[in-house]
């Protein structure tokens, strides 16, 4: 190695240090609630409130390396490149310094500290639009301290503007993005596609708003620089699991499996797999405000990282303790320095982690169970049509949705069930399976994009069964209590349904029990779920009800439950009422004159 990961750290607050800048440290990578977020996803977001105009009690001059969770992607991590877990260094100017010193201490730390040649260096600057002029001064001063005229390129807002997306209210602003080869020996590189962006300086200045932006009394400085990443780059390396923040656990790894890395293919994925996710979980349990796999928010997505790492366990036919060994080497070695407080708390982490497989074996054997109902109930239909129709074709595929849920509840690669299908005769429907997996993730994006406005969402199984009960719970409303019954807002999670609505007093004991009967029988009656597209005029035409109002776009989304219930929504809803379980309202209570709320539970 050119540079350790412990060096590195070291160099970059050593730099900030000698040009005034205080050491802040990392904060927790636990979201605070503030922003909504689940963790902690850049490192300027516990600066914030500061770059937004609040007095720091560090001063004006700040650096750290903060860790980031991003979990948006978990099924890409597997290849080279992908991770959940990054650490950004960060250094900031609280309305102190600007353009002129940021530019050229970049330009000394990189050219001076880390040795990088000058005239290969390239920079983007913000090319300006209508509300931001174009960064002249910016390109000028890169020129100035040696960067190669040509090197500078101005480019439009989707490339040099940097901002918390879905949000409003934040610190943003122009930014100025460093370049340099790839491939260092390479005669004549071309910009962009033989460089590697290992940097950005971001001229905060504006704030969002809801829609645009204003200028902030501050001129801040936000610099970010991928701490995994500038540590591979440095090293002249190209895969993101050969720096020492990986490399001591891949070699446990291959030893435990006794198979290896380089052979590429299923089992580099898997010990990247296995590695990364690893990483992530002693991180998060680890955390000063560490949390524990459990089935809603953060700990849910804690869940989904320790079960995948187990998951790929079986890839290289090793136990789960191959993950406690990682583990282990993670907080003795990689990051015993960086991170004290994971050695503290080793023998809770290891111990949780450990719990968690341990669990997760048992949801194995259940999905086997599951596995063999669906394999007997194909098995069941093509000996009863075979009796009565000799020339029916047997069904040998095992549908991609059921497939996914295999995946998704229990946990199965879609590569176990098809080896189990393929013991029993019968195949997977891979594509079904990659759509039902493509739509699934389209929603936990959307998830993840919306939790800066909406709090901790969820469209978990749970969450999607209370969507539903809503619709059944609006519409029986309407028939036991009055026709004028609208919804005034709602609000699921995990555990229950919360409803508001407008009406006059509480509902008695006799409403109460017959709006439950209406529910619960229409969750008897199995009634299909139908989601159609049109126009919200069609919509109101066809007697779906909603909130008219303009937060609808052309074409709206209406749900049909039977004929029971015809509403206007974003869904996610079932497919059918039989899976909801029994209604039960569990509280009433006063939101205020005229509006009530029922808080409502599935069992
Ligand atoms: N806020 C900037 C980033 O995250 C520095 O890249």
């Amino acid at each position: 190695m050119k540079i350790t990961s412990k060096q590195l750290r070291q160099k970059w607050i050593e730099f900030y240090e000698s040009k005034g800048h205080v050491n802040i440290g990392a904060v927790s990578l636990i979201g605070d609630g503030s922003t909504g977020v689940m963790f902690n996803v850049a490192g300027m977001q516990p600066l914030m409130p500061y770059l937004l105009g609040k007095k720091h009690p560090d001063g004006t001059r700040l650096c750290n390396i903060q860790g980031c969770v991003r979990t948006v992607d978990i099924e890409s991590v597997g290849d080279p490149s992908h991770f959940t877990f990054f650490e950004m260094m960060g250094n900031w100017s609280l309305g102190d310094y600007f353009k002129k010193e940021k530019t050229a201490w970049t330009f000394e730390l990189l050219t001076k500290v880390f040795g990088l040649d000058k005239d290969k260096l390239c920079a983007t600057v913000f090319e300006g639009n209508k509300s931001v002029p174009r960064d002249e001064q910016t390109a000028e001063l890169l020129k100035g301290l040696g960067i190669k005229p040509e090197h500078v390129y101005f480019m439009p807002k989707s490339d040099n503007w940097w901002e918390l997306e879905g949000t409003v209210g934040t610190p943003c602003g122009p930014d100025n993005e460093w370049f340099y080869p790839l491939d260092d020996g390479k005669k004549s590189p071309v910009f962009p596609d033989d460089y590697v962006e290992i940097g950005n300086d971001v001229y905060m200045q504006y704030k969002k708003t809801a829609d645009g932006y204003e200028p902030l009394e501050n001129k801040n400085v936000d610099t970010g620089f991928g701490f995994d990443r500038m540590l591979l780059f440095l090293n002249g390396l190209s895969d993101g699991y050969k720096t020492d923040l990986f490399l001591p656990v891949i070699n446990e790894l291959e030893n435990i499996s006794g198979k290896r890395y380089d052979d590429g293919g299923e089992n580099a994925k898997a010990m990247r797999i296995i590695a990364d996710h690893t990483r992530t979980s002693v991180m998060l349990i680890g955390d000063s405000q560490g949390i524990l796999p459990s089935n809603t928010g953060a700990g849910y997505i804690l869940r989904r990282l320790l079960r995948r790492a187990i998951r790929y366990c079986r890839q290289l036919d090793t136990a789960s303790d191959a993950i406690i060994k990682a583990a282990e080497i993670f907080i003795d070695k990689i990051y015993d320095q960086a991170y004290p407080l994971l050695k503290e708390k080793k023998d809770y982490i290891l111990s949780e982690i450990k719990r968690e497989a341990d669990r997760f074996e048992a949801t194995l054997a259940q999905g086997m169970r599951e596995f063999d109902k669906c394999v007997n109930s194909i098995e069941r239909k093509n000996e009863f049509m075979a009796k009565s129709n000799p020339e029916y074709v047997k069904e040998t595929v095992i549908s991609g949705k059921q497939a996914f849920r295999l995946y998704d509840t229990y946990g199965f690669p879609s590569e176990l069930t098809e080896e189990l299908a393929a013991e029993r005769g019968l195949s997977v429907d891979r594509e079904g399976f990659e759509a039902a997996f493509a739509e699934h993730r389209e929603k936990s994006r959307v998830l993840e994009a919306g939790q800066f406005k909406g709090g901790l969402e969820s469209h978990s199984e749970a969450a999607t069964k209370y969507h539903t009960a809503t619709h059944l719970l609006n519409a029986a409303l309407k028939i036991v209590c009055s026709p004028d019954i609208q919804q005034k807002g709602s609000n699921i999670n995990e555990e229950r349904l919360r409803f508001d609505f407008n009406f006059s007093r509480k509902l008695t004991a006799e409403e109460v029990a017959e709006v439950e009967k209406l529910v619960n029988r229409q969750i008897e009656l199995n009634l299909p779920v139908v989601m159609r597209e049109m126009s919200l005029e069609q919509a109101r035409e066809q007697g779906f009800t909603g909130v008219f109002d303009s937060k609808y776009g052309e074409n709206v989304k209406t749900y049909a439950i039977g004929e029971f219930s015809k509403e206007i929504c974003g869904g996610p809803h079932v497919e059918s009422t039989g899976v909801l379980g029994t209604f039960k309202i569990a509280k009433q209570e006063n939101v205020s004159a005229g509006i009530k709320r029922i808080k409502a539970i599935l069992i």
